[in-house]
């Protein structure tokens, strides 16, 4: 069955229904299809097309077609329709007959692919929110276990400050607090009606699309039908906040890597998350995260691919935009798994609380400290930095670490320190002086976790 035909003198050839058919992968918005459809249905009676018993008898024979599709595993075999709209429109015929002829007045694939899509999204939305959610909450669990552990911060992949692991933590949750809100936003922009806008000039038909609107639980309609049949930037933001979400993970993908190595040793993943190797028997792979960085590369791919394929259509409607659907459907699934992934690889974690403490105080992360000590004390901070980048030199040379320095020793290498300032030589305490908001201060750290846990709540809702 096609869903237009009359013009043509011959039908399709093989090869271009072969090339231009996209069941295979829009079945997946059959649940939308339908339930946009029987929507339409009712604004179809409201407007007079449809009698209140022809609605009734489509809305139940698409109710019916909508649980068959749930239940029957072989529903969409053999099926060799151009694509979901028009499978759903077959079946409508064969069960409701004759009536079915006029479900599709005044209506466009056009507008009702953009409904499909933004009904599907919403849902999207909310399941990648959750997920995130899910993620960041695994997070804090994870700093709550080791609330005191200190680690060396980096800067230029060079140790640069100690930090608390929670605080390490928690610059992840706060990318994903910022992940969440996109996909709310994501949401916000999908939300939109776009039924009622025909194939581009607006519906002949005198719609109540405010009523659709209600119907279909969409918080707004479309102000303009042209750029609703043209408008893909819904997918776009979708795509973008796949993306950010798939480079945070990617990035704690990849410090993961790096700290359970055996250069670093911070930490072990469990073995349910780790795969060994075919030849050399003593390996423990971290490829849950490796895959995690790599399907990042996969996300970005779907949005520029998207990208590329809107750049430069004129309005309106254009197949191309057929397109979206497969790096849509992609970018939603690899993220959906990755999230899940990076939530089983955290609750894995098992911080070595010795070994970034030891890697803390063997280089010279506190030599912020000192110097800012030296300033509070009276030293004007360029000079102060002289005389702990003269201190750090000296040590270099010598072999020594922080701790071998004595409060004696200290103030015999310069009159500028004072005796209470060697005890900035352990990492944990030059960070007590961080109690800065968005600092590392352990009370800072202790409120900001607090904080953290009533935003989860949020990020749930
Ligand atoms: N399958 C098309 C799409 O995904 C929707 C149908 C519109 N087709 C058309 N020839 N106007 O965009």
């Amino acid at each position: 069955m096609k869903l237009w035909g009359g013009r043509f003198e011959s039908g399709p050839s093989e090869v271009f229904e072969r090339f231009s058919g996209s069941l295979d992968f829009d079945k997946r918005l059959i649940d939308a299809d339908i339930r946009g459809s029987q929507a339409f249905a009712r604004a179809l009676e409201r407007v007079g097309i449809l009698t209140a018993d022809e609605r009734a008898r489509i809305v139940d024979a698409f109710e019916q077609i909508r649980t068959e599709a749930v239940d029957d595993p072989r529903f969409f075999d053999g099926a060799t329709d151009e694509d979901v709209h028009t499978l759903v429109i077959r079946k409508l015929k064969e069960r409701a007959g004759d009536v079915a002829d006029k479900i599709h007045t005044g209506r466009s694939r056009n507008e009702q692919v953009s409904l499909d899509m933004r009904l599907w999204l919403r849902e999207e939305c909310d399941r990648a929110r959750g997920l995130i959610a899910d993620l960041a909450g695994t997070l804090l669990n994870l700093a709550n276990r080791y609330p005191d552990a200190v680690i060396p911060g980096y800067t230029h992949m060079r140790r640069a400050q100690a930090v608390l692991w929670p605080h390490y933590l928690l610059a992840y949750f706060e990318m994903l607090a910022r992940d969440a809100e996109r996909f709310v936003e994501a949401r916000r922009r999908a939300n939109v009606l776009p039924l009622g806008s025909g194939a581009l000039a607006g519906s002949g038909f005198p719609f109540d699309r405010e009523a659709i609107a209600r119907d279909l639980g969409f918080a707004a309609v479309t102000r303009n039908s042209m750029d609703a049949s043209a408008d893909r930037d819904f997918v776009l933001d979708f795509l973008y906040a796949a993306s950010t979400t798939m480079l945070h993970l990617s990035r704690l993908a990849e410090d993961w890597i790096l700290y359970s190595s055996e250069e670093f040793g911070w930490m072990e993943l469990g073995d349910e998350v780790t795969s060994g190797s075919s030849l050399m028997p003593q390996k423990k792979n971290p490829d849950s995260l490796e895959l995690m960085r790599g399907k990042c590369g996969r996300v970005i791919g779907c949005l520029n691919a998207l990208l590329v394929t809107v750049k430069g259509l004129p309005l309106t409607y254009n197949r191309d935009m057929q397109e979206d659907k497969e790096p849509l459907f992609e970018a939603a699934d690899q993220l959906a798994a990755s999230l899940e992934m990076a939530r089983a690889v955290a609750e894995s974690v098992e911080l070595h609380v010795d070994r970034p403490r030891q890697a803390a105080a063997e280089s010279w992360v506190v030599a912020t400290d000192l110097a800012e000590a030296l300033s509070r004390a009276g030293v004007p901070f360029h000079r102060a930095h002289q005389i702990v980048g003269k201190l750090v030199l000296e040590s270099v040379r010598r072999g020594r670490k922080p701790a071998d320095w004595t409060a004696a020793e200290l103030e015999a290498f310069a009159p500028e320190f004072r005796p209470e300032m060697a005890r900035l030589l352990d990492p944990a305490e030059g960070m007590k002086s961080r109690e800065v908001p968005g600092g590392t201060g352990p009370q800072a750290v202790a409120g900001a976790l607090a904080e953290a846990r009533a935003r989860l709540a949020q990020m749930h809702a």
